[in-house]
């Protein structure tokens, strides 16, 4: 599909969080959250060591987006690639755009010498862990959370 992979914009913003709800993020219960939610989103698109890639399709509408930040390890030279978000959005999956989004974020931590990518994918999660081991990606860890409420 002829999909546009490009770095966000601050007007992207509402279509980003939309996505995000997508996602099964979280939703803001007031303006005051909602406010909270933009500026997070907007400074990841202007900080250096994180970056929103979206995919846009031909009529200009955002039908996918991946986060990327840029994590010092410290007992690596370089950086790791750490993807927290990646969706596309329902209609438009399986048609390559996911695997377009990984591919412009690889690139993206290649610019910054990044030799592992890491990502977390929760359980349930079935069909996208399909979609990374189609991607090569090996599942070799197990991640804990715990809730500090
Ligand atoms: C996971 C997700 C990002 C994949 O994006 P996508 O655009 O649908 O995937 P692609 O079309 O690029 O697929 C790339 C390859 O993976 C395969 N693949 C994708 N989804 C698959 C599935 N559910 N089962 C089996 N293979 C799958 C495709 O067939 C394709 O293989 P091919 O190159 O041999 O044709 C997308 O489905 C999505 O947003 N899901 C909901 C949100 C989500 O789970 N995000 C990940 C959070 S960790």
């Amino acid at each position: 599909m002829n999909v546009c992979i490009r770095p966000a914009r601050k007007n992207d913003i509402p279509l980003i969080l939309g996505l995000l709800y997508e996602l099964g993020r979280p939703k803001p219960e007031n303006n005051l959250e909602l406010k909270i939610f933009r500026n997070l989103v907007k400074k990841q698109i202007s900080d250096s060591d994180k970056q929103i890639l979206v995919a846009e399709d031909k009529n200009g509408d955002i039908i996918g987006m991946v986060s990327i930040i840029l994590v010092p390890r410290l007992n690596r030279v370089n950086p790791e690639l750490y993807i927290p978000e990646l969706i596309v959005t329902k209609k438009f999956q399986k048609k390559g755009i996911g695997a377009e989004l990984i591919n412009s974020s690889i690139s993206f931590g290649q610019r910054y010498k990044c030799k592992k990518l890491r990502l977390e994918s929760g359980n349930f999660r079935l069909e996208a862990h399909q979609f990374y081991e189609k991607l090569k990606f090996e599942s070799n860890s197990k991640s804990f959370t715990k809730s500090l409420e």
